[in-house]
């Protein structure tokens, strides 16, 4: 068989990230997290994009290098053309160009939620594949979508959020708790300690298969304000509860758009992504219901959930097998329909 050498660029957000992959393996993935974001609470556009600069070439020299390839045995650069930051994508967008020009070989651009989406197939023994028809639930930072995945290239968007994602509600809740950015993974850990039903906050009204979560941030504040002004150290005395009850809610959330996402399809068949994949609540109730409503569920592996080259790299190779390259001219863009 044939191979393939496949240069991967990911700059949409705040991760610098490149990967080589060989036909569907990863031989590099790396990522160049930008820690300046922390003290501001979010990542701030116009610093995102001034790191990229600083970052990209050092990035892909390390990939390059860890997957011990020359630049020369390349086959093609895929890289994200949007959605996500319009500074951040122009850094990867115009590196990825110029090089194919310099090595004069084919440009693949991706669609950066294509790329959440078809990470399952990247060939790595530690995670297995899901089978068409699927249902991909996207879950990060700056996404949350349900998708019904036909094949490849066939992908339906189903319902995604009105207005805040569903990492930017565990983030949020946790800032009006005091914790750090992003509080996501510290909800989680707390939570496992908590009591998930010691307070109770109100779900959205939101038909079909839509999500919104800003509802659930403003009702924590006036929850956090109110107990706060009876007890000044209500949080600290109650943080496990106050987090479990939160973490609580969101699953609940999530579980019944799912659900109800397969009753409507009748697909089984449940791929999860997305940094907020990483929840231990969502994984338990996804084993869960394998048991009881006899899904089949996956999740790739960390690192392949959070933003990362790797799964651009591979729908860059699922495109290259197609021949699906981009003209030269083709431009970045923010907003981006799957
Ligand atoms: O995919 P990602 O790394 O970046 C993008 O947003 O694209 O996702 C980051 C998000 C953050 O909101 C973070 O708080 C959340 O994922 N997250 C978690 C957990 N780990 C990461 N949220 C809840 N529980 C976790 N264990
Ligand atoms: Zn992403």
């Amino acid at each position: 068989s044939q191979e393939n050498f496949i240069l991967a660029i990911e700059s949409s957000c705040d991760d610098t990230s490149a990967a080589v992959l060989r036909n569907d393996k990863v031989l590099s993935n790396v990522v160049a997290t930008q820690a300046i974001h922390q003290q501001y609470g979010g990542v701030v556009p116009e610093l995102a994009s001034r790191a990229h600069q600083q970052n990209i070439v050092p990035v892909v020299h390390q990939a390059l290098a860890k997957a011990n390839i020359d630049k020369n045995q390349l086959s093609a650069i895929a890289f994200t053309r949007g959605p996500g930051l319009m500074g951040s994508l122009l850094v990867g967008t115009s590196f990825a160009k110029s090089l194919a020009l310099g090595l004069d070989i084919p440009l693949i651009e991706v669609h950066h939620m294509q790329a959440h989406i078809l990470a399952h197939f990247i060939n790595d023994e530690k995670q297995s594949q899901p089978s068409f028809p699927f249902l991909a639930m996207t879950l990060s930072g700056g996404h949350t979508q349900i998708v019904q995945v036909n094949n490849y290239f066939d992908l339906q968007i189903l319902g995604q959020t009105l207005d805040d994602a569903v990492g930017e509600a565990f983030d949020k809740s946790a800032k009006l708790l005091g914790l750090p950015y992003p509080g996501g993974p510290l909800i989680d850990k707390y939570a496992q300690e908590g009591n998930a039903q010691a307070f109770i906050f109100p779900k959205p009204k939101v038909e079909g298969l839509n999500f919104s979560f800003s509802g659930l941030k403003t009702s924590i504040l006036y929850f956090v304000q109110k107990s706060v002004k009876k007890n000044p150290k209500f949080i600290e005395e109650n943080l496990k509860d106050i987090c479990a009850s939160i973490q609580f809610t969101i699953l609940e959330i999530l579980m019944q758009k799912l659900k109800l996402a397969v009753n409507q399809t009748g697909i089984k068949e449940i791929a999860i992504g997305g940094g907020v994949a990483a929840n231990s609540g969502i994984r338990f109730r996804l084993k869960e219901a394998e048991k009881t409503l006899g899904w089949h569920t996956y999740i790739p592996k960390f690192e392949y959930c959070t933003d990362n080259a790797a799964m651009i790299g591979i729908v860059g190779y699922l495109k290259f097998l197609e021949d699906d390259f981009a003209e030269q001219n083709i431009t970045a863009k923010a907003r981006y329909s799957l």
